[in-house]
Protein backbone atom coordinates (compact mmCIF):
# COMPACT_ATOMS: atom_id res chain seq x y z
CA UNK A 1 0.00 0.00 0.00
CA UNK A 2 1.80 3.54 -0.72
CA UNK A 3 1.84 5.53 2.44
CA UNK A 4 0.08 8.95 2.11
CA UNK A 5 1.78 12.37 2.24
CA UNK A 6 0.05 12.92 5.34
CA UNK A 7 2.15 10.03 7.77
CA UNK A 8 3.65 11.67 10.36
CA UNK A 9 5.73 8.87 11.33
CA UNK A 10 9.01 10.82 12.36
CA UNK A 11 10.75 9.81 15.65
CA UNK A 12 11.74 12.33 17.88
CA UNK A 13 15.36 12.78 16.74
CA UNK A 14 14.12 13.62 13.62
CA UNK A 15 12.61 16.95 15.50
CA UNK A 16 16.03 18.17 16.74
CA UNK A 17 16.49 21.07 13.82
CA UNK A 18 12.95 22.05 14.65
CA UNK A 19 13.86 22.95 18.27
CA UNK A 20 10.71 25.38 19.27
CA UNK A 21 7.88 22.74 17.53
CA UNK A 22 9.90 20.21 19.39
CA UNK A 23 9.43 21.65 22.77
CA UNK A 24 5.61 22.14 21.90
CA UNK A 25 5.29 18.79 21.31
CA UNK A 26 7.18 17.56 24.95
CA UNK A 27 5.57 20.01 27.25
CA UNK A 28 2.69 18.45 29.02
CA UNK A 29 -0.52 20.74 27.96
CA UNK A 30 -2.69 21.47 30.49
CA UNK A 31 -6.30 20.48 30.57
CA UNK A 32 -8.23 22.66 28.19
CA UNK A 33 -11.49 24.13 28.65
CA UNK A 34 -13.67 25.82 26.17
CA UNK A 35 -13.86 29.86 27.35
CA UNK A 36 -17.72 29.19 27.95
CA UNK A 37 -17.07 26.97 30.49
CA UNK A 38 -15.41 29.34 33.11
CA UNK A 39 -17.80 31.21 35.03
CA UNK A 40 -18.08 34.40 34.61
CA UNK A 41 -16.45 35.54 37.84
CA UNK A 42 -13.16 33.03 36.75
CA UNK A 43 -13.34 34.89 33.34
CA UNK A 44 -12.92 38.09 34.84
CA UNK A 45 -10.48 36.92 37.47
CA UNK A 46 -8.28 35.53 34.86
CA UNK A 47 -6.47 38.82 33.84
CA UNK A 48 -3.25 38.22 31.91
CA UNK A 49 -1.62 40.72 30.41
CA UNK A 50 -3.29 42.05 27.19
CA UNK A 51 -2.14 45.54 25.81
CA UNK A 52 -4.46 44.88 22.80
CA UNK A 53 -7.70 45.92 23.79
CA UNK A 54 -10.13 43.41 22.15
CA UNK A 55 -13.87 44.02 21.75
CA UNK A 56 -16.07 42.53 24.24
CA UNK A 57 -17.42 39.67 21.97
CA UNK A 58 -13.89 38.61 20.95
CA UNK A 59 -12.48 39.00 24.81
CA UNK A 60 -13.43 35.76 26.14
CA UNK A 61 -13.03 33.74 22.98
CA UNK A 62 -9.43 35.08 22.67
CA UNK A 63 -8.55 34.84 25.70
CA UNK A 64 -9.59 30.88 26.26
CA UNK A 65 -7.50 30.47 23.09
CA UNK A 66 -4.52 31.85 24.55
CA UNK A 67 -4.36 30.73 27.87
CA UNK A 68 -2.44 27.72 27.38
CA UNK A 69 0.35 30.15 25.14
CA UNK A 70 0.83 32.53 28.08
CA UNK A 71 0.89 29.53 31.29
CA UNK A 72 3.21 27.69 29.09
CA UNK A 73 5.32 30.95 28.68
CA UNK A 74 5.28 31.13 24.52
CA UNK A 75 3.60 34.93 24.52
CA UNK A 76 3.63 37.46 27.80
CA UNK A 77 1.62 39.74 26.22
CA UNK A 78 -0.81 40.60 23.06
CA UNK A 79 -0.16 43.57 21.54
CA UNK A 80 -2.15 44.35 18.20
CA UNK A 81 -4.79 42.40 15.79
CA UNK A 82 -2.91 42.20 12.61
CA UNK A 83 -5.63 41.01 10.74
CA UNK A 84 -9.47 39.65 11.37
CA UNK A 85 -10.01 37.27 8.52
CA UNK A 86 -12.92 34.64 7.92
CA UNK A 87 -12.25 32.26 9.22
CA UNK A 88 -9.53 33.13 11.98
CA UNK A 89 -8.06 36.79 13.21
CA UNK A 90 -4.05 37.11 13.49
CA UNK A 91 -2.48 38.86 16.55
CA UNK A 92 1.18 40.11 17.13
CA UNK A 93 2.30 38.95 20.41
CA UNK A 94 5.49 39.65 22.99
CA UNK A 95 7.02 36.55 22.94
CA UNK A 96 7.85 35.00 26.58
CA UNK A 97 11.40 36.26 27.28
CA UNK A 98 12.43 32.07 27.35
CA UNK A 99 11.91 32.19 23.25
CA UNK A 100 14.69 34.36 22.75
CA UNK A 101 12.59 36.83 19.99
CA UNK A 102 10.55 39.68 20.30
CA UNK A 103 7.14 39.25 18.94
CA UNK A 104 5.28 35.84 17.69
CA UNK A 105 2.63 36.12 15.59
CA UNK A 106 -0.83 33.92 16.34
CA UNK A 107 -3.56 32.99 14.37
CA UNK A 108 -7.09 31.91 16.09
CA UNK A 109 -9.89 30.54 14.75
CA UNK A 110 -13.17 31.76 15.14
CA UNK A 111 -15.86 30.18 17.37
CA UNK A 112 -17.96 30.34 13.87
CA UNK A 113 -15.59 27.67 12.49
CA UNK A 114 -16.61 25.07 15.34
CA UNK A 115 -20.51 25.62 13.62
CA UNK A 116 -20.08 26.05 10.12
CA UNK A 117 -16.30 24.04 8.68
CA UNK A 118 -15.19 25.92 5.74
CA UNK A 119 -16.34 23.82 2.33
CA UNK A 120 -13.24 21.28 2.65
CA UNK A 121 -14.88 18.61 1.42
CA UNK A 122 -13.09 18.86 -1.65
CA UNK A 123 -9.56 18.88 0.05
CA UNK A 124 -9.76 16.09 2.78
CA UNK A 125 -9.56 13.84 0.17
CA UNK A 126 -6.95 11.60 0.72
CA UNK A 127 -6.01 13.01 4.46
CA UNK A 128 -5.94 11.50 7.34
CA UNK A 129 -8.07 12.78 10.11
CA UNK A 130 -5.10 14.44 12.36
CA UNK A 131 -5.68 14.47 16.41
CA UNK A 132 -3.83 17.56 18.29
CA UNK A 133 -0.77 15.69 18.54
CA UNK A 134 -0.38 15.81 14.74
CA UNK A 135 -0.75 12.17 14.13
CA UNK A 136 -3.31 10.63 12.14
CA UNK A 137 -5.89 8.74 13.55
CA UNK A 138 -6.21 5.30 13.13
CA UNK A 139 -8.35 3.47 10.50
CA UNK A 140 -9.60 0.93 13.64
CA UNK A 141 -10.51 4.05 15.88
CA UNK A 142 -14.76 3.43 15.16
CA UNK A 143 -15.45 5.48 18.02
CA UNK A 144 -13.92 8.23 16.74
CA UNK A 145 -14.77 7.96 13.05
CA UNK A 146 -18.64 6.92 13.80
CA UNK A 147 -18.15 10.50 15.22
CA UNK A 148 -16.89 12.59 12.51
CA UNK A 149 -19.36 10.45 10.40
CA UNK A 150 -22.65 11.48 11.87
CA UNK A 151 -20.99 15.26 12.66
CA UNK A 152 -21.83 14.79 16.40
CA UNK A 153 -20.39 17.92 18.56
CA UNK A 154 -17.44 15.83 19.45
CA UNK A 155 -17.23 14.78 15.53
CA UNK A 156 -17.22 18.20 14.42
CA UNK A 157 -14.64 19.21 16.91
CA UNK A 158 -12.39 16.71 15.98
CA UNK A 159 -12.47 17.90 12.56
CA UNK A 160 -11.73 21.83 13.75
CA UNK A 161 -8.65 20.17 15.41
CA UNK A 162 -7.55 18.08 12.07
CA UNK A 163 -7.90 21.34 10.09
CA UNK A 164 -5.42 23.32 12.23
CA UNK A 165 -3.63 20.71 12.59
CA UNK A 166 -3.21 20.02 9.10
CA UNK A 167 -1.91 23.60 8.85
CA UNK A 168 0.42 23.30 11.68
CA UNK A 169 1.72 20.31 10.52
CA UNK A 170 2.43 21.78 7.03
CA UNK A 171 4.63 24.42 8.63
CA UNK A 172 6.69 22.17 10.52
CA UNK A 173 7.19 19.53 7.75
CA UNK A 174 7.78 22.48 5.21
CA UNK A 175 9.99 24.66 7.85
CA UNK A 176 12.44 21.73 7.95
CA UNK A 177 12.59 21.50 4.16
CA UNK A 178 13.48 24.94 3.61
CA UNK A 179 10.17 26.60 2.47
CA UNK A 180 9.51 30.17 3.03
CA UNK A 181 7.22 29.80 5.94
CA UNK A 182 6.55 31.06 9.34
CA UNK A 183 8.77 28.95 12.18
CA UNK A 184 5.57 26.61 13.51
CA UNK A 185 6.03 27.07 17.10
CA UNK A 186 2.62 25.78 19.15
CA UNK A 187 -0.62 24.82 18.91
CA UNK A 188 -3.50 25.05 21.44
CA UNK A 189 -6.84 24.36 20.82
CA UNK A 190 -8.06 26.75 18.74
CA UNK A 191 -4.90 28.32 17.81
CA UNK A 192 -1.15 28.47 16.28
CA UNK A 193 1.65 30.43 16.83
CA UNK A 194 4.15 30.99 14.84
CA UNK A 195 7.20 33.19 13.41
CA UNK A 196 5.78 36.91 12.74
CA UNK A 197 6.95 38.59 9.48
CA UNK A 198 7.02 42.32 9.91
CA UNK A 199 7.96 45.03 12.48
CA UNK A 200 6.56 47.25 15.91
CA UNK A 201 4.67 49.75 13.15
CA UNK A 202 3.24 46.85 10.70
CA UNK A 203 3.06 43.56 9.99
CA UNK A 204 4.08 42.42 6.66
CA UNK A 205 2.05 43.29 3.69
CA UNK A 206 -0.13 40.38 1.42
CA UNK A 207 1.54 40.87 -2.18
CA UNK A 208 -2.20 41.66 -3.29
CA UNK A 209 -1.60 44.72 -0.78
CA UNK A 210 1.50 46.31 -1.72
CA UNK A 211 3.37 46.77 -5.08
CA UNK A 212 6.37 45.24 -4.97
CA UNK A 213 9.16 46.79 -6.99
CA UNK A 214 9.69 46.02 -10.77
CA UNK A 215 13.49 44.60 -10.65
CA UNK A 216 12.22 42.54 -7.86
CA UNK A 217 9.36 40.69 -9.88
CA UNK A 218 10.70 37.90 -11.62
CA UNK A 219 12.97 37.08 -8.23
CA UNK A 220 10.25 36.92 -6.44
CA UNK A 221 7.72 34.69 -8.84
CA UNK A 222 10.94 32.21 -8.94
CA UNK A 223 10.76 32.21 -5.10
CA UNK A 224 7.48 31.03 -5.38
CA UNK A 225 7.59 28.51 -7.73
CA UNK A 226 10.20 27.46 -5.53
CA UNK A 227 8.03 27.06 -2.80
CA UNK A 228 5.08 25.87 -4.96
CA UNK A 229 8.26 22.79 -6.37
CA UNK A 230 8.94 22.33 -2.58
CA UNK A 231 5.29 21.12 -1.44
CA UNK A 232 5.14 19.17 -4.51
CA UNK A 233 7.93 17.22 -3.58
CA UNK A 234 6.31 16.21 -0.41
CA UNK A 235 3.46 15.30 -2.15
CA UNK A 236 1.22 18.41 -1.14
CA UNK A 237 -0.63 21.78 -2.90
CA UNK A 238 -0.95 25.07 -1.11
CA UNK A 239 -4.71 24.87 -2.04
CA UNK A 240 -5.38 28.67 -1.53
CA UNK A 241 -2.16 30.20 -3.05
CA UNK A 242 -2.40 33.48 -4.51
CA UNK A 243 -1.57 36.89 -4.14
CA UNK A 244 -3.30 37.14 -0.81
CA UNK A 245 -1.54 34.44 1.21
CA UNK A 246 1.50 35.34 0.12
CA UNK A 247 3.64 38.23 2.45
CA UNK A 248 6.16 40.22 1.40
CA UNK A 249 9.06 41.97 3.77
CA UNK A 250 12.40 43.70 2.62
CA UNK A 251 12.65 41.77 -0.26
CA UNK A 252 11.47 38.43 1.03
CA UNK A 253 8.33 36.62 1.01
CA UNK A 254 6.43 34.39 2.70
CA UNK A 255 3.76 31.86 2.29
CA UNK A 256 1.49 31.55 4.76
CA UNK A 257 -2.34 30.42 5.23
CA UNK A 258 -2.16 26.45 5.14
CA UNK A 259 -4.89 24.22 6.48
CA UNK A 260 -6.54 23.36 2.87
CA UNK A 261 -3.60 21.94 2.08
CA UNK A 262 -4.00 19.18 -0.41
CA UNK A 263 -2.74 15.40 -1.31
CA UNK A 264 -1.14 15.76 -4.69
CA UNK A 265 -1.01 12.43 -5.24
CA UNK A 266 -4.12 10.84 -3.87
CA UNK A 267 -6.33 13.81 -3.88
CA UNK A 268 -8.77 13.22 -7.26
CA UNK A 269 -8.90 17.39 -7.81
CA UNK A 270 -5.04 17.53 -7.38
CA UNK A 271 -4.77 18.60 -10.57
CA UNK A 272 -7.84 21.17 -10.50
CA UNK A 273 -6.23 22.44 -7.07
CA UNK A 274 -2.65 22.85 -8.19
CA UNK A 275 -4.00 24.42 -12.05
CA UNK A 276 -5.77 27.35 -9.66
CA UNK A 277 -2.93 27.77 -7.76
CA UNK A 278 -0.96 28.31 -10.55
CA UNK A 279 -3.13 30.54 -12.99
CA UNK A 280 -3.41 32.89 -9.49
CA UNK A 281 0.25 33.28 -8.71
CA UNK A 282 1.27 33.27 -12.77
CA UNK A 283 -1.86 35.99 -13.10
CA UNK A 284 -0.32 38.58 -10.07
CA UNK A 285 2.83 37.70 -11.63
CA UNK A 286 2.43 38.67 -15.14
CA UNK A 287 0.46 42.08 -13.78
CA UNK A 288 3.98 42.81 -12.50
CA UNK A 289 5.87 42.19 -15.94
CA UNK A 290 6.87 38.80 -15.67
CA UNK A 291 6.55 36.31 -18.70
CA UNK A 292 4.57 33.17 -16.95
CA UNK A 293 2.88 30.24 -19.10
CA UNK A 294 0.41 28.73 -16.52
CA UNK A 295 -0.11 25.89 -18.85
CA UNK A 296 3.12 25.47 -19.56
CA UNK A 297 4.46 25.76 -16.00
CA UNK A 298 1.20 23.14 -14.71
CA UNK A 299 2.27 21.00 -17.45
CA UNK A 300 5.71 20.93 -16.51
CA UNK A 301 5.05 20.23 -12.92
CA UNK A 302 3.19 17.61 -12.98
CA UNK A 303 4.58 15.36 -15.07
CA UNK A 304 7.94 15.78 -13.04
CA UNK A 305 6.06 15.55 -9.34
CA UNK A 306 2.77 14.27 -9.69
CA UNK A 307 1.69 11.81 -12.71
CA UNK A 308 4.69 9.79 -11.54
CA UNK A 309 3.20 8.77 -8.02
CA UNK A 310 -0.30 9.02 -8.83
CA UNK A 311 -1.18 5.51 -10.43
CA UNK A 312 -0.29 4.03 -7.17
CA UNK A 313 -2.82 5.80 -5.25
CA UNK A 314 -5.49 6.56 -8.05
CA UNK A 315 -4.97 3.12 -10.39
CA UNK A 316 -8.17 4.80 -12.08
CA UNK A 317 -6.15 7.95 -13.36
N1 LIG B 1 3.04 34.96 10.47
C1 LIG B 1 2.44 36.12 10.17
N2 LIG B 1 3.08 37.31 10.34
C2 LIG B 1 2.45 38.47 10.03
N3 LIG B 1 1.19 38.54 9.54
C3 LIG B 1 0.51 37.40 9.36
C4 LIG B 1 1.10 36.14 9.66
N4 LIG B 1 0.18 35.16 9.37
C5 LIG B 1 -0.91 35.78 8.91
N5 LIG B 1 -0.74 37.12 8.89
C6 LIG B 1 -1.74 38.13 8.49
O1 LIG B 1 -3.02 37.68 8.87
C7 LIG B 1 -3.88 37.54 7.72
C8 LIG B 1 -4.80 36.34 7.89
O2 LIG B 1 -4.02 35.16 7.96
P1 LIG B 1 -4.42 33.87 7.13
O3 LIG B 1 -4.42 34.19 5.68
O4 LIG B 1 -3.56 32.75 7.59
O5 LIG B 1 -5.90 33.60 7.69
P2 LIG B 1 -7.30 33.50 6.91
O6 LIG B 1 -8.22 32.80 7.80
O7 LIG B 1 -7.13 32.97 5.56
O8 LIG B 1 -7.76 34.95 6.77
P3 LIG B 1 -8.37 35.53 5.41
O9 LIG B 1 -9.74 35.01 5.36
O10 LIG B 1 -8.23 37.00 5.60
O11 LIG B 1 -7.50 35.00 4.29
C9 LIG B 1 -2.96 37.47 6.54
O12 LIG B 1 -3.56 37.99 5.38
C10 LIG B 1 -1.78 38.33 6.97
O13 LIG B 1 -2.07 39.69 6.71
MG1 LIG C 1 -5.61 33.93 4.04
Amino acid sequence: MPQSNFAFDQTDDEHDDLPLAHAARHRKPAPRKHWTEFSEGEQLLDAFTMTYRPARYEEGWLKSSLRDLFTQQYISDVLALVKGGKEASVYRCAAHPRMGMEWLAVKVYRPRMFRNLRNDKMYREGRAILTSDGRPVKPTDDRLLRAVGKKTDFGVQVEHTSWLMYEFTTLQRLHAAGASVPAPVATAENAILMGYVGDAQRAAPTLHETTIPAEEASTIFAEVMRNIELMLELGIIHGDLSAYNILYWEGAITLIDFPQVTDSYANRSADFILRRDITRVCDYFARCGVACDSAAILHDLWERYVAPHREAFLPDV
